[in-house]
């Protein structure tokens, strides 16, 4: 039996997925030979209620300088950033004389940018050298490390203490969170705060949202977990902030223990959690059954539709799509190719499935009958902008909440 990573008591998977490529793994045809593949299967301590992954890739096979995912291709990214970026600066840093601040995940700069822009002493911390490099471009000083307890006492030795540490969208993503964690104990100053936020596994429970499981999200946060993960050092959580961002996240605000009391946000959230039952492991069952469910009605409805020869296309190539893909088993019997706006990922083949991704125009010159949603968690965003298509009758898919045809 598979152990906790937190607390090491032993736990079954709730959830299996069978064999599962990188979720970021994009490929040329000559690399479908050799992909890699894992099993992926998730399950929930039941001492400490982390919900994890029992196995997963190597993060150096998954963070090296071919990674896909460029943050700033989401318009609505790019302002939820600039956003988190101008709390930080007008709210947090305020009364700080010449402040340090440390972005573990920099990614493409899409927020560091703002903290430069606004003359701050910064540093990204950032494993991905082509992501990395597209934010030094931006005048954001980068580190081309993963981030762990040996780069933190780097930091600190060189640079001095941090009075804030960020975090989006990747302590989720780190298995070894113990070595994390020692490292924001060292560097972040006896003031300073550390602010994190990964999608909620609220969020994921109530929404069917599975695809939210693949290589990358080793984790799925909840306030419960992340309270016995903190306890463990001298930290503790101090605010919560839920952000409407990836389909439902939560915005951790952390500190050493002791410094200021918690918001009264804190206990609203943990009674929520204990009635909504993340403390159950009848929760995760009843979840597994409705992904089985979702699973059973996405392919019936593209079956069908295909009988009917209309042509079906996707829009976004996202990481949460290959657990949709490959779990419920769709290629291009199914889909003809995924439309995608980062160029990294364009004219390669999906993960597993090997469905062609490409360029808006692809899509834009020849509009199918129905596109399939799998950047759901932007669907404002690409909704809005691709009015033409729907004005001309196409239909878009989705799957999260529900399997559904939207008019
Ligand atoms: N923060 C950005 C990027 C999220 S993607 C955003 O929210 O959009 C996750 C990023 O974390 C990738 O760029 C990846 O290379 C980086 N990463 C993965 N493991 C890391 C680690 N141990 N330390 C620092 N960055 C890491
Ligand atoms: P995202 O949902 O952020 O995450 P993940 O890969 O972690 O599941 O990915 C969005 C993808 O959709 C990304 O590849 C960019 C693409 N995209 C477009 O092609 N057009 C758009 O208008 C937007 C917003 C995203």
């Amino acid at each position: 039996m598979p152990a906790c990573r937190i607390c090491q008591t032993p736990f079954e998977p709730f959830l299996e997925f069978g064999e599962m490529p990188i979720a970021n793994g994009f490929l040329t045809p000559e690399e479908v030979e050799d992909e890699y593949t894992y099993e992926l299967s998730v399950g929930v301590c039941p001492s400490c209620w982390m919900v994890q992954l029992v196995d997963h890739p190597d993060p150096e096979q998954m963070f090296h300088d071919e990674y896909a995912y460029f943050s700033s291709t989401s318009e609505g990214m790019k302002r939820h950033f600039r956003g988190f970026a101008e709390w930080v600066i007008g709210d947090l840093l305020e009364d700080r004389q010449d402040p340090f601040v440390v972005e573990i995940g920099s990614n493409d700069g899409i927020m560091l940018r703002h903290i430069s822009e606004a003359g701050i002493q910064h540093l990204g911390v950032e494993p991905s050298q082509n992501v990395g490099e597209a934010a030094v471009e931006k005048g954001v000083r980068t580190i081309f490390e993963f981030f762990d307890r040996g780069t933190a006492e780097e930091i600190v030795a060189k640079d001095g203490p941090a009075d804030a540490i960020l975090a989006a969208n990747v302590i989720a993503h780190i298995p070894d969170l113990t070595s994390v964690l020692a490292g924001v104990e060292t560097l972040l100053a006896p003031e300073g705060r550390f602010i994190f936020e990964n999608h909620y596994l609220g969020d994921m429970l109530d929404k069917t949202a599975y695809d939210q499981i693949y290589s990358e999200h080793i984790y799925h946060f909840s306030l419960t977990s992340v309270s016995d993960l903190l306890a463990r050092f001298d930290l503790e959580v101090i605010d919560v902030q839920p952000q409407p961002v990836h389909g439902g996240s939560m915005r951790y605000v952390v500190a050493h223990t002791g410094v200021e009391d918690p918001t009264p946000a804190v206990e609203q959230l943990r009674d929520r959690e204990r009635s909504r039952g993340l403390d159950e492991p009848s929760t995760y069952k009843r979840f597994a059954d409705a992904v089985q469910r979702s699973r059973d009605r996405l392919r019936d409805l593209l079956s069908k539709l295909r009988q009917e020869d209309a042509r079906i296309v996707g829009y976004g190539a996202t990481a949460k799509s290959t657990t949709v893909l490959n779990f419920c088993d769709l290629g291009t019997e199914h889909i003809e190719f995924i439309s995608d706006a980062t160029p990294a990922k364009q004219d390669k083949l999906t993960p597993g499935t090997h469905i062609p991704v490409k360029a808006p125009d692809s899509f834009r010159e020849d509009y199918p009958d129905y596109a399939i949603l799998f950047a759901w968690n932007h669907a404002d965003e690409i909704m809005g902008k691709e009015t033409a298509y729907t004005r001309q009758g196409g239909k878009w898919i989705t799957y999260v909440p529900q399997v559904a045809v939207v008019d």
